[in-house]
């Protein structure tokens, strides 16, 4: 099975693993963190409501891991 990977914002090829990452090794939590950590949605701003939803998951997938959080 391949490691699929999608890229979030093609101006800054910016992943859903890199925001994966920036959540889970450097405590981004919100749109300012990812854009401040990785560039996301600083310049043509077309990627904002999807980085959105890939941040949610992947907030989830932490809260998922943290025992008696969810
Ligand atoms: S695709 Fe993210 S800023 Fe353009």
């Amino acid at each position: 099975m391949g490691l699929v990977i999608m890229f979030v914002c093609v101006c800054r090829a910016v992943t859903d693993k890199d925001i994966d990452k920036a959540v889970q090794q450097h405590g981004c939590c919100s749109m300012r963190d990812l854009r401040n950590a990785l560039g996301v949605a600083t310049q043509c701003g077309r990627c904002a409501l999807t980085a959105k939803e890939v941040l949610n998951d992947s907030l989830a997938k932490v809260a998922r891991d943290i025992p008696g959080a969810a």
